[in-house]
């Protein structure tokens, strides 16, 4: 159930606009950034406060990158894998995040800090290859640039950049 204090700032936000399907993603991005990740309980919360069908909800979340119906780490590293991305190298930036990471695309590390998800383009192509993490576009990806943006430059290496 939704706290008070959460209903007045959801109260606020949806004021923001014309009907409540216009501010399901916004208030679905909300709870997400206060609970962690989108739980059953948080979509039956957001379906009661928009008085919209779960099953809509669930859609939505479905079909919107950024948004998680599992738990996620602290900081969710979306990188980019379409094709202009792909052409300009984000298969070795995977390999390095996973390697650095010790997991897979799709998993989470083990200290609970990352999580690593594929996403389709941002719409920054020409600054190839781009990820997001957290609220933060970072593009012209480079291993080192990715160590750096993740706060992982003294952490050694797990590997290389192998499959
Ligand atoms: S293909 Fe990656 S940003 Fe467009």
């Amino acid at each position: 159930m939704l706290t008070p204090e959460e209903r007045v700032e959801l109260d606020e936000m949806r004021s923001h606009y014309p009907t409540v399907r216009a501010a399901s993603v916004s208030v679905l991005k909300w709870l997400q950034k206060h609970r962690g990740y989108l739980s059953d309980e948080s979509m039956r919360d957001a379906a009661d406060y928009l008085g919209l069908p779960v099953a809509e909800l669930d859609g939505l979340a479905t079909f919107y990158n950024l948004l998680f119906r599992q738990p996620v780490g602290e900081r969710v590293i979306c990188l980019c894998d379409s094709i202009s991305c792909w052409m300009c190298g984000s298969d070795r930036i995977r390999r390095h995040i996973e390697n650095r990471l010790a997991i897979r695309m799709g998993e989470t590390s083990a200290d609970g800090r990352f999580t690593l998800v594929p996403v389709v383009c941002l719409g920054n192509c020409d600054h190839a290859p781009s990820m997001i993490v957290g609220d933060e576009l970072f593009h012209d990806l480079t291993p080192e640039k990715v160590d750096q943006i993740l706060g992982l430059e003294d952490t050694g290496s797990h590997g290389g950049d192998h499959d």
